[in-house]
């Protein structure tokens, strides 16, 4: 053996460097496993919920078919302009366990199942279609999709409100 492992001085240095070393590691996990309780359980960590009634989507200019998503606070809408010309507006919330419905220029299409045409609505969760106006017209959708109120401005700013 050398005189390095038999020194007394050296082997307590070791000892006292592993032991701080340890319970230095002991501390990091422990208070990794503290840190997602502590954050759960924290009053700051509630979930803030904006309740918008209304918004301003300013100037918005389609062509008759055309659709334009966008953000009603938290949740998710469709702009759209029926082949009419009629400015309208739905919640992309599926009526049946809550996915994004999206706008379809075309209801014929795969994957939308068959027996559909024209423009509507279409969940990609379960396959719920929505015709134009958002009702409800095949797959498990139990609803239509809920209809906001559109206005326009005189400077063209359309507003999207609830009632
Ligand atoms: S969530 Fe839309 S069809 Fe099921």
């Amino acid at each position: 053996m050398s005189d390095l492992q038999n020194d007394p001085i050296d082997t307590i240095k070791r000892r006292k460097f592993l032991t701080y070393s340890l319970r230095t590691l002991a501390g990091v996990w422990v208070a990794s496993l503290l840190y997602p309780i502590v954050k759960y359980l924290s009053p700051h960590n509630k979930e803030v919920t904006v309740d918008v009634s209304e918004i301003n989507l300013g100037v918005k200019e389609l062509a008759p078919g055309a659709a334009e998503p966008f953000a009603f606070g938290p949740k998710p809408a469709i702009l759209f302009k029926t082949k009419e010309g009629e400015l309208k507006a739905v919640s992309a919330v599926c009526t049946h366990l809550g996915c994004t419905v999206v706008h379809k220029d075309d209801l014929s299409a795969p994957p939308i199942p068959a027996g559909h045409k024209g423009a509507g609505f279409f969940c990609n969760c379960h396959l719920g279609v929505y015709d134009e106006n958002g009702k409800n017209i095949g797959g498990p959708p139990p609803a239509p999709l809920p209809e906001f109120k559109v206005t326009v401005a005189e400077n063209g700013d359309v507003t999207v409100s609830k009632s």
